[in-house]
C-alpha cells in the first residue's frame, strides 16, 4: 500500500473506479468514497451517488480485502493518521509577537492545568489526544510560534484571544508568512488581504517595523480587518479598500516593497468543513467547472500583477484549495509569464507534503492536507526573483527610483491613492506624501538603513 498517497487513492486504482465511472471527478470521489467507506454514508442524492452504489460491493470488498493485508480490524485504522474528519484536525494558536512571546503563552498555559507534551509528531498527538480528557498541548514542529491542542478544543472565551495575544488560526493557513520571511522593517504587499490572517501574521514575524500595504476590494472584509489589527496591536499596516489589479507598481509609494502576499479569493476547497460543498448534481459541477475556471484566471492576473512590481525579490502565492487548477496550474502559468525574472523556491525543506508533479519543478511547492499534515488544504508556492535580474535592476535604477506619475511641478509628490476616503490607516501617516519627490527617492535608496535610521534621515532632510 502507498502511504503517501493515502487508502483512498489505493481503493480507486484496485477498483479502477475513477476509469469505470468517467463523470466522477477525483476530488468528488475522495468525498463520496470517504463517507461511504468511512464517514455515515453518502447524504447526497443524484448521478455521483449512483456511480458510487454501483460500485458499492467492489469497494467494500477493496476495503476489506485491505484491512487484511494490513492486519487491522477497524476501517478507520487504515485511514493514514486518522485525520480525514473535521474533527480531527487539531486546534492551532499563533503567538502574536507583538503582545507576547512563545515562554509567556507556554507558561500561562501551564499554570492553568494545561501539560505541554512532547510527542513525535502531530499525529501521535491527535492519537494520544483522543484518547485522553487531560488539557494538553504541545510546540509545533515545523512552525515556531504555533501551538497545538487537541480538536475541539474551545479556545474562543480565553483572555489570551481575547486579548490578541493568541490568535486561532489554522496551521496551514500560518505557512504564507513564514515562507515569505520578511525582515523586521521591510516593506510588505499583502494583494488581497482581508479579513487579515496573513497581514497581521507578517507583521508579528517583523517585530510590527516597516510597512504593509494591504488591499482588498471589499470594504466590509476590510472593517473586519482593522478591527483584528487594532485587537492584535497591528501598527505597521495601512488597508486601502480598492482592486489591487489597479495598484501601480511603479508607483514610488511602493518602490522599497520586496516581498508580496498574493492569497487571492479560490473556491475553498481545502477548507474540511466545506467538504460538503463537492456533494453536488451534476448540473452544479458543471457550474462548479466554469467557477474554477474564472477563479483560476483572475488568481493568474493577480499573481502576475504582483510580479510586475520592479523591485519585488518575494512573492508567495496561497489558496485553500486542494484544486490543480487553482494551484499548480496557476504557479505553472506565471512562471511561463515570467520564468525569464522568477525562479519557483522551495521553501520549508522539512515539510514533506508537495505540491503534484504536474510541471517541472512543481514539487518545490508546499501542499498541506487533512489526512497527511492534520491542517485544511491548503497550497503555497513561492516565487524568488532571479540573481541575474536583480543584478540588472540595481545597476538599471542605480539606487534611484522609477518616475512616480503625479509629480507636480513645485516637486511635491501628491498620493491620491492614499487620499481617498476608504483608505485606512493603522499609525503610519502619509508623511510621504508631502516630501519632494528628491528626497524621497533620496531615501528609498538607503534601503538597508534600518528604520530607526531612516526616520532620523528623513527628519534631517526635512529640516534642510
Ligand atoms: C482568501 S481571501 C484573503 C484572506 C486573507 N489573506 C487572510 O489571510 O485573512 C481573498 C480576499 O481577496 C479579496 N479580493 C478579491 N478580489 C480582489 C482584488 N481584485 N483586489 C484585492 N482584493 C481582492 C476578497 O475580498 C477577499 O477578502
Amino acid at each position: 500500500m502507498n502511504n503517501d498517497r493515502g487508502i483512498l487513492e489505493d481503493i480507486f486504482e484496485q477498483t479502477r473506479l475513477l476509469k469505470l465511472e468517467k463523470k466522477l471527478k477525483h476530488n468528488y470521489a475522495l468525498v463520496l468514497v470517504y463517507d461511504l467507506l468511512f464517514g455515515q454514508g453518502i447524504q447526497c442524492g443524484g448521478e455521483l451517488k449512483q456511480c458510487i452504489s454501483k460500485n458499492k460491493t467492489a469497494l467494500q470488498s477493496c476495503l476489506a480485502r485491505l484491512k487484511i493485508k494490513a492486519k487491522v480490524h477497524r476501517n478507520e485504522d487504515l485511514l493514514p493518521k486518522g485525520a480525514l474528519e473535521t474533527g480531527s484536525i487539531p486546534r492551532y494558536v499563533r503567538i502574536n509577537r507583538i503582545k507576547t512571546s512563545m515562554k509567556a503563552v507556554i507558561q500561562d498555559f501551564k499554570q492553568n492545568d494545561y501539560q505541554l507534551v512532547e510527542p513525535q509528531n502531530i499525529s501521535s498527538f491527535v492519537t494520544q489526544s483522543k484518547n485522553s480528557v487531560d488539557k494538553k498541548f504541545m510546540c509545533d514542529k515545523h512552525l515556531s510560534d504555533v501551538l497545538v491542542f487537541p480538536a475541539g478544543t474551545d479556545l474562543h472565551d480565553h483572555p489570551l484571544y481575547v486579548s490578541g495575544h493568541i490568535l486561532l488560526q489554522d496551521k496551514a493557513s500560518c505557512l504564507p508568512a513564514h515562507v515569505l520571511a520578511a525582515p523586521s522593517g521591510s516593506h510588505v504587499i499583502d494583494a488581497c488581504a482581508a479579513p487579515g490572517n496573513k497581514s497581521s501574521h507578517v507583521a508579528s514575524l517583523m517585530n510590527n517595523k516597516g510597512k504593509i500595504f494591504a488591499f482588498d476590494s471589499d470594504s466590509k472584509r476590510l472593517t473586519v480587518m482593522q478591527k483584528l489589527m487594532k485587537k492584535a496591536s497591528v501598527e505597521c499596516v495601512t488597508t486601502r479598500n480598492c482592486s489591487f489589479l489597479e495598484v501601480d507598481p511603479l508607483d514610488v509609494k511602493y518602490s522599497n516593497v520586496q516581498y508580496i502576499v498574493v492569497d487571492p479569493s479560490c473556491s475553498g476547497s481545502g477548507i474540511v468543513s466545506r467538504m460538503d460543498n463537492f456533494i453536488d448534481d451534476a448540473e452544479d459541477k458543471r457550474k462548479k467547472e466554469k467557477r474554477l475556471e474564472s477563479l483560476a484566471k483572475f488568481q493568474l492576473s493577480v499573481l502576475n500583477h504582483a510580479l510586475s512590481f520592479p523591485f519585488v525579490k518575494r512573492v508567495v502565492y496561497s489558496t485553500c484549495s486542494i484544486h490543480q487548477q487553482e494551484n499548480e496550474d496557476v504557479v505553472e502559468a506565471a512562471l511561463k509569464a515570467n520564468g525569464d525574472r522568477y525562479t519557483l523556491d522551495r521553501p520549508l525543506p522539512s515539510w514533506t507534503h508537495r505540491g503534484m508533479a504536474v510541471f517541472p519543478g512543481a514539487e518545490k511547492c508546499i501542499r498541506a492536507s487533512p489526512d497527511q499534515d492534520y491542517t485544511n488544504g491548503f497550497f503555497v508556492a513561492l516565487f524568488v526573483k532571479k540573481e541575474s535580474e536583480m543584478e540588472q535592476k540595481r545597476t538599471e535604477h542605480n539606487g534611484v527610483l522609477p518616475k512616480r506619475k503625479r509629480k507636480h511641478s513645485n516637486g511635491v509628490v501628491t498620493e491620491p491613492e492614499m487620499s481617498s476616503q476608504s483608505e485606512s490607516t493603522n499609525k503610519i501617516n502619509n508623511e510621504e506624501s508631502m516630501l519632494p519627490l528628491a528626497h524621497v527617492m533620496a531615501t528609498s535608496s538607503h534601503d538597508n538603513l534600518s528604520p530607526k535610521k531612516k526616520r532620523r534621515k528623513r527628519n534631517k532632510n526635512r529640516r534642510k
